[in-house]
């Protein structure tokens, strides 16, 4: 049996409701949040509905989950010089961002939860440290706690990379809600979408509204007005915003979370509560923790058996895997120091240096993955469970 194997959570309830507000705004022909014939404010309402949903004062649409996190660094003034922490365990927008207000990464360990460890974090400190980027990778929220009070000690920066993560949460409290600000991502794998799109959630007034301007090209604009660039106010900025059409998507599938959230759920727990926890390692998470989740992972002895394990469930249709082929701070990207520009802006400014981070290097190679998504039906999940079983017995 081939077991589906996609990533996209959201992607998979895309159904009438979403076909019919979509509709609704084409009829509309006002596609542009600020204006049109017969505006709908649909991003209004999805930031709206967003904020209520993490319980935060300000959520802010944007473009995409890497401008997100462009404007949660603009918005706390991080810039040329500056170093933002952050695990290699990720995908290369969480750092590429950091790169484009020009600033540098640096790369720390992770720990056994395979998200940013603590006490990498505090040894990593230089005068040089703005931020932490808290990367609640793959569903699972980082230690919040512990980083919280790091950044209190050292007076840093705490912008949360929720891209893979919204409905994670400790105690009650959203991930993506712990920090100064959090980045989230609407993109087609996330929990839910609207293809491509991105916010910004934040309690901090100031944040909000330095984000809002970069993100409207720099301006200042009340309500719908044309904005102004002429009030001794302004910054340069980009063209961030997100459409109606997507906002009105991004509408209809956070109607859905609830019910997006407990199917991932109920599925692994079924496999969870099947297999033998003692054979098959999985990851380890914070205490109090609700996670999203995304994936099935299971940390071998070492990669050799992970890979014995990778071949035996290919073999059978399942299509588990490395999480991807290499940690990003092994990208030419940051080995190289290249930048889209001769002068190798920011590195020319910057003391990058490329830290050994050898815990994630190891668990990296040690851990197969596989998705779970809205498209696995119980049939599929019995013969996952029996596979598993089947590999237990057999090795
Ligand atoms: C951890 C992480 N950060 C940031 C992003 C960027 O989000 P987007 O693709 O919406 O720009 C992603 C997207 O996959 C991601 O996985």
């Amino acid at each position: 049996m081939k077991i589906p194997n996609d990533p996209f959570l959201g992607t998979h309830y895309i159904g009438k409701e979403e076909i019919k507000a979509a509709k609704k705004v084409l009829k509309s022909k006002s596609l542009f949040r600020y204006h049109g014939p017969n505006l709908l404010f649909k991003t209004d309402e999805f930031e709206k509905n967003m904020a209520e949903y993490l319980g935060v004062k300000y959520v802010l649409a944007c473009s995409n989950g890497a401008a997100a996190i462009k404007l949660c660094c603009i918005a706390n003034n991080i810039g040329p010089g500056d170093e933002v922490i952050m695990s290699p365990f990720t995908f290369i927008a969480s750092a590429s961002s950091v790169l484009s207000c020009g600033a540098v990464p640096k790369f720390v360990d992770i720990d056994e939860t395979m998200n940013i460890s603590p006490k990498a974090i505090e040894s990593n400190i230089t005068e040089r440290t703005k931020a932490i980027l808290a990367i609640h990778m793959q569903g699972q929220i980082c230690d919040m706690k512990q980083i919280l009070k790091i950044a209190k000690k050292y007076n840093l920066i705490v912008i949360e990379d929720t891209a893979q993560a919204l409905g994670a949460e400790v105690d009650g409290k959203k991930a993506g809600t712990f920090g100064n600000c959090g980045a989230f991502s609407l993109q087609a794998g996330k929990t839910i979408t609207c293809g491509e799109g991105g916010f910004l959630a934040t309690n901090d007034k100031k944040i909000y509204l330095k984000a809002k301007m970069y993100h409207d090209n720099g301006g200042y604009r009340v309500g719908c007005d044309y904005p102004t660039w002429e009030n001794g106010k302004t910054i340069f900025g980009e063209n961030f915003k997100l459409t109606e059409i997507q906002s009105a998507i991004a509408n209809e599938q956070l109607k859905k979370i609830d019910k997006i959230l407990l199917k991932q759920e109920n599925v692994y727990n079924y496999i969870v509560n099947n297999i033998n926890t003692n054979f098959y390692n999985i990851r380890k998470n914070i205490k109090g923790s609700k996670n999203v989740h995304t994936n099935l992972s299971f940390e071998f002895q070492s990669a050799e058996e992970c890979n014995k394990f990778i071949n035996f469930m290919n073999n059978k249709g399942i299509g588990f895997n490395l999480y991807c082929s290499n940690l990003i701070n092994k990208y030419d990207t940051f080995v190289k120091k290249q930048s889209w520009h001769n002068s190798n802006y920011p590195y020319n400014i910057s003391n990058y240096v490329d830290n050994k981070c050898l815990k994630a290097e190891d668990l990296f190679r040690r851990v197969a993955w596989f998705n779970l998504s809205g498209s696995l039906k119980r049939k599929h999940i019995k013969y996952i469970v029996n596979i598993l079983k089947e590999y237990e017995n057999e090795f």
